[in-house]
């Protein structure tokens, strides 16, 4: 998977993927991650890459031909999609995040300041997409999320016996969320590990792990306990 982020942060991709899973993932080839300034781009002397809104109000927006510009100098791959990190776009969850892990390339656009010359949208077309009902500064975090949780779902990305699909929201456990973990020692200040996940019996463990997957979605997410049972 190739990740090619707009950006005029760029180290604030760079950082954050130069640790943990996302750097090993980077390592073995699994993933690559680009960064695009649309600063390298503009024709301004000046190096402006946003100015104030037509019709007055606070803040600055991004111009339309830096944009345009640094998104013509990315080399396009066959299986490729443009999106937008915006507040007003379609909310993402794990089903988007599956569906975007087969692109071959995911290029993105991280908006910041007040947001975007409206032209952006309209003449690059891209699939916008929010993190969430609040807004952020920049599209920074939102182009990470993006590049985390895509990520997971790429064969070898999480290591050899890890895999994601027992994770909240996965196909394995058919949209739910997550049983209780414990780990070692099996007990913890008078809190025991529940006897069934000691005696080595794996049918009577994954029943006891579906029930406490479906008490917990019901409890925390009735949302999505609902749209299950629906189906
Ligand atoms: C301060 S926000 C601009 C918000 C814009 N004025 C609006 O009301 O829609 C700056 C940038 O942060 C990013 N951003 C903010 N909130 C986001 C969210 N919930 N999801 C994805 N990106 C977001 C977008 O790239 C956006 O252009």
């Amino acid at each position: 998977m190739i990740y090619d982020v707009m950006t005029l942060f760029p180290e604030m991709i760079e950082s954050y993927c130069a640790e943990s899973i996302t750097k090993r993932g980077i390592k073995e080839g699994i993933i690559t991650v680009n960064t695009h300034n649309p600063r390298d781009y503009t024709l301004d002397k000046h190096k402006k890459v946003d100015d104030t809104p037509y019709g007055g109000g606070g803040g600055m927006v991004l111009m339309a031909q830096p944009v345009f510009d640094c998104y013509r100098s990315i080399k396009k791959h066959e299986n490729s999609i443009f999106i937008m990190l915006t507040p007003q776009g379609e909310k993402y969850n794990q089903d988007i995040a599956l569906e975007l892990s087969k692109y071959e390339q995911i290029i993105m656009l991280c908006g910041h300041y007040e947001g975007f010359d409206e032209r952006i949208r309209l003449g690059l077309n891209p699939r916008e997409i929010s993190i969430g009902d609040y807004v952020l500064t920049g599209g920074e975090l939102g182009a990470l999320v993006l590049i985390d949780s895509i990520s997971r779902n790429l064969k070898g990305y999480l290591g050899e016996d890890v895999c994601s699909s027992n994770d909240s929201f996965s196909k394995g456990l058919e949209g739910m969320l997550e049983y209780p973990q414990y780990t070692k020692p099996r007990e913890f200040e008078g809190m025991l590990v529940p006897e069934v996940l000691l005696n080595g019996n794996h049918k009577e463990i994954d029943e006891y792990r579906k029930q406490e997957s479906i008490k917990r979605t019901k409890n925390r997410r009735p949302d999505l306990f609902k749209s299950h049972f629906a189906d």
